[in-house]
C-alpha cells in the first residue's frame, strides 16, 4: 500500500495519474480532505478531470482507496490500513506565498504529524518527501543551487511559505531520522508538455505578464530553472522506485542543461506571437527607482483596476523577487542515478499557449488564492 497526500492538488493529481497509468492505481491510498469518503472521491475527480477526460478522470477517482481527513488528523488516526503502508509519497502543502500560520501549522506541523505515524508503520521502506528549491532562502545572485541543507528558517526568505519548508527539512532531520526519507526539492512547475495548461495555469500567467510588460527583474543574460509537472512527476516516481539511491535529497529540476535563457524565453514567446512588449528591459527593484517602473509598466499593459489585477500586481511583485535571484537547481544528482533529463521550457511553450485562450488575469485566478490580502491593503494604490 502507498499512501499519497496532496492527491487534490497540482504535483499530486498528476502523480496519481501516472500510477493509474503504469496499472498501481489500486495500490494506493490518498489522503483527502472532505466531509467523507464520498465527498473525497468527488473532489479527487474533479481535480482529476483537469488532467485527463471525465471518464478517466471519475474511472481513476474510485481505483484507489481513501483516507477522508487532513494531516494534522494522522497523527491520533487509527485507521489500520495505515499499518500495511509500504511508501508514502507526501506532496500535500499549504503553497499560499501570503504569509499565513496556516504554512506552519500543515506544513511543518501537518508533516510532523505523518512523520510521526510513519514511525509506526512497520513495513515502511520510503518516505518521499516534497519539498521546494527555494528552501534555499534569498540569496541574490546566486548561479547553480547544489543540494544543501535548507537554509535555517531565520535566514531571509521571500514568503513564509519557503521559510516553512525550510523548516520543514530541518524537523525531519533533526527528529526522524530513523525514517527511511528521500526528499526532492522541485523547481518551478509550469504546464504540461502535452496539457500545456489545462491541469493548472499556476504561474504560467506570471511569464505571459513578463512578455507582456517586456519587463526584467534581473538581468537578460541571465536564465531561470522551470520544469513541466509531467516530468516532475515522472521522476518522483523515479524516486520512489528505484531501491539503491545513492543520496537523501535530490533537486527536480531544469538545472544546466534545460534552464531557459531570458534570451531563448524573449525569442520563444515571439516565435509563437505572444501579444508581448520586446526587447525586454531591466529594472532593479531595490535600486533607486523602487518598484515604479514596474508598477508603470503594469498598468499600461492592465489598465482596469480591478480587484483581481491588484492582486496579481502583488502576485507578480512576488515572484519578481524570486526571479531577480537568477538562479537555478543543479539536477546532476538526479541525473546520475540514470533518470530520463528535462525539456526546456521552450520546447513545451508553444502547447502551453495553444492550450488556453484565458487572459493573463483569468489564468492568474489559478493561483489568486495565494495572494489572499485584507481588504485594506487590497484598496491601496499599486504603487508603492
Ligand atoms: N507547483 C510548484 O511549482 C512547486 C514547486 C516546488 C515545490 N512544490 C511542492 O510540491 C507540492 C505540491 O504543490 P502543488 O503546486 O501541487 O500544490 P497545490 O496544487 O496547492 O496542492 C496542495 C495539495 O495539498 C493538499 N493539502 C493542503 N493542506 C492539507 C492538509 N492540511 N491536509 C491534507 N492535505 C492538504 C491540498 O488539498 P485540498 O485540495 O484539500 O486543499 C492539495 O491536494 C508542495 O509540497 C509544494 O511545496 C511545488
Amino acid at each position: 500500500m502507498i499512501l499519497l497526500t496532496g492527491g487534490t492538488g497540482f504535483l499530486g493529481g498528476a502523480f496519481y495519474l501516472d500510477a493509474v497509468r503504469n496499472g498501481n492505481g489500486a495500490d494506493y491510498m490518498l489522503l483527502v480532505r472532505g466531509a467523507d469518503e464520498a465527498a473525497c472521491r468527488a473532489r479527487l475527480a474533479t481535480n482529476l478531470n483537469r488532467h485527463s477526460d471525465r471518464e478517466t478522470a471519475d474511472a481513476a477517482a474510485r481505483l484507489c482507496q481513501i483516507l477522508p481527513g487532513d494531516l494534522q488528523s494522522l497523527a491520533t488516526s487509527t485507521d489500520p490500513r495505515l499499518d500495511q503502508v509500504t511508501k508514502i509519497v507526501h506532496i500535500a502543502a499549504d503553497t499560499s506565498f501570503d504569509s499565513r500560520q496556516s504554512v506552519w501549522e500543515i506544513n511543518v506541523d501537518g508533516t510532523l504529524a505523518l512523520a510521526g505515524r510513519a514511525r509506526k508503520m512497520k513495513h515502511l521502506q520510503r518516505f518521499l518527501h516534497i519539498g521546494t528549491a527555494f528552501c534555499c532562502g534569498e540569496a541574490p545572485h546566486m548561479q547553480m543551487v547544489k543540494e544543501a541543507p535548507a537554509a535555517s528558517h531565520t535566514a531571509p526568505h521571500i514568503a513564509e511559505y519557503t521559510r516553512s519548508k525550510a523548516a520543514t527539512e530541518h524537523a525531519l532531520a533533526a527528529a526522524f531520522q530513523d525514517l527511511p526519507i528521500v526528499v526532492a526539492r522541485p523547481s518551478i512547475v509550469v504546464g504540461h508538455t502535452k496539457l500545456g495548461v489545462r491541469p493548472s495555469a499556476s504561474i504560467f500567467w506570471y511569464y505571459r505578464l513578463i512578455d507582456r510588460t517586456g519587463l526584467l527583474p534581473c538581468t537578460p543574460d541571465g536564465f531561470i530553472d522551470i520544469i513541466p509537472v509531467d516530468w516532475a512527476t515522472a521522476r518522483l516516481h523515479d524516486l520512489l522506485n528505484k531501491p539503491d539511491l545513492k543520496h537523501k535529497l535530490y533537486h527536480v529540476s531544469a538545472g544546466e542543461g534545460a534552464r531557459t535563457t531570458w534570451t531563448e524565453f524573449e525569442k520563444g514567446f515571439a516565435a509563437h506571437g505572444h501579444e508581448g512588449q520586446r526587447p525586454y528591459t531591466r529594472f532593479d527593484h531595490k535600486g533607486p527607482e523602487g518598484w515604479k517602473p514596474f508598477d508603470a509598466a503594469f498598468r499600461a499593459a492592465f489598465p482596469e483596476r480591478t480587484l483581481l489585477n491588484r492582486t496579481m500586481a502583488v502576485g507578480a511583485r512576488k515572484y519578481h523577487r524570486f526571479i531577480a535571484q537568477d538562479i537555478a537547481f543543479d539536477n546532476s544528482r538526479l541525473l546520475a542515478e540514470g533518470f530520463a533529463p528535462p525539456p526546456r521550457f521552450i520546447d513545451y511553450l508553444g502547447t502551453c499557449l495553444a492550450s488556453s485562450d484565458a487572459t493573463i488575469g483569468e489564468q492568474f485566478v489559478d493561483d489568486a488564492s495565494s495572494f489572499e490580502f485584507d481588504e485594506a491593503l487590497m484598496a491601496a494604490p499599486v504603487a508603492a
